[in-house]
């Protein structure tokens, strides 16, 4: 699978910071990230809510994710030697087995010195491959070493509906804190804004808007619904002729999937808005289809078409940021803005361990859009 942008970057603004939310899963990086274009083993970085990580691929095909701080003096092991099964720190040469984060070797050491170099330990944090992404744990305090994967939360999957599909994936940078990258996210009302475009939407294709909304665990789904008459893509699948009926779900910290179905043809994709610092996050969004499976260039044209997409809310959250900067004092509207106040109550009660749904049952919410 071809990266379509490997990340499209944007210079950082500093806007206001927001609380971040641990003990759940991120993605750090693409997997395939960490082999070279010529087979090599590559060490990678990358930042996950304020941490420095140091990620790689051991030769039995495990993915790990360290700090990226060597515990004697600090240096990032990422400057490190890795041969594909052990890191070697560059500093005072100490040897971690990267996985579990033991020491394994310091060369320092007399036969005279009672110190147990296997008793040391970098911090790891438990680190799983899905969907061409290294997701890892960030927990709340410390190291994840000792955190049984059994007993974490499971890691979000890309749902499929058949064994043939073409997939594409793309990465933005976003100079915002992660509350505003999620809830221009769930935004309905700046479609016809920002994504203006004669194969999408218009201005002047505004037309009032009625969507069912249910509560599921810590988010809520927009129910099935035939997706809005106004935007080309979606018209697209009327050549098939059936029925074409889509639904959206948020969960915590940070996902947005949606899937549409138009008889035994699907388009699924997951997006994930990131915290890499308390002020700015980076969102992520796969995409799995088999339609149009058989016509020619649609990758292509889809990631173009995506890419496009994403670059419109890039633009307008780099914008949004420059008054940001400033520490305005903001508002919600309803009912378009009702999604951004359950995603703001739904974190809340994470925040507080409450258990605690803004949405106790399916309303339906009206919007122009
Ligand atoms: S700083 Fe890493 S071995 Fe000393
Ligand atoms: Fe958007």
């Amino acid at each position: 699978m071809n990266p379509l942008i490997q990340i499209v970057s944007a210079t950082p603004a500093a806007g206001p910071s927001t609380t971040l939310l641990y003990d759940d899963w991120y993605p750090a990086i693409r997997a395939a990230r960490l082999t070279s274009r010529f087979g090599r083993r590559k060490l990678r970085t990358a930042t996950l809510l304020e941490i420095p990580l140091v990620l790689g691929r051991r030769d039995d095909g495990s993915v790990f994710a360290l700090r990226d701080s060597c515990p004697h003096r600090g240096i990032p092991l990422s400057v490190g030697w890795f041969d594909g099964h052990s890191l070697t720190c560059r500093y005072h040469g100490w040897r971690f087995e990267p996985c579990s984060g033991r020491c394994e070797h310091i060369p320092s050491l007399t036969v005279a010195d009672p110190l147990d170099p296997t008793r040391i330990y970098a911090q790891t944090f438990p680190a799983i491959e899905q969907d061409g992404y290294v997701w890892v744990f960030i927990p709340r305090t410390g190291s994840g070493r000792r955190l049984d994967p059994s007993a974490l939360p499971p890691v979000p999957v890309l749902r499929t509906f058949s064994p043939r599909f073409r997939t594409a994936h793309l990465s933005a940078e976003l100079p915002c804190n992660v509350d505003h990258g999620i809830i221009g996210l769930m935004d309905p009302a700046h479609g016809p804004f920002v994504h203006q475009a004669w194969w999408w939407r218009s201005r002047a294709s505004i037309r009032e808007k009625t969507k069912r909304f249910e509560p599921i665990p810590e988010g809520f789904r927009m129910s099935a619904h035939a997706p809005s008459a106004n935007s080309a893509p979606y018209k697209l699948l009327g050549v098939y002729g059936q029925p074409v009926e889509t639904t959206i779900d948020f969960t915590l910290p940070n996902r947005r999937t949606e899937i549409i179905r138009c008889g035994d043809k699907w388009f699924s994709s997951l997006t994930t808005v990131t915290p890499v610092t308390a002020n700015t996050c980076r969102i992520d969004v796969v995409a799995a289809w088999n339609v149009f499976y058989r016509v020619p260039f649609v990758t292509p044209i889809a990631k173009f078409f995506g890419a496009r997409f994403v670059r419109q809310d890039q633009i307008t959250m780099i914008q949004q940021a420059e008054g940001l900067r400033y520490n305005p004092t903001l508002m919600l509207i309803d009912d378009a803005d009702r999604p951004a106040k359950w995603y703001f109550a739904l974190k809340q009660a994470r925040l507080e361990g409450v258990d605690q749904h803004p949405l106790p049952e399916p309303v339906e919410l009206h919007w122009r859009s």
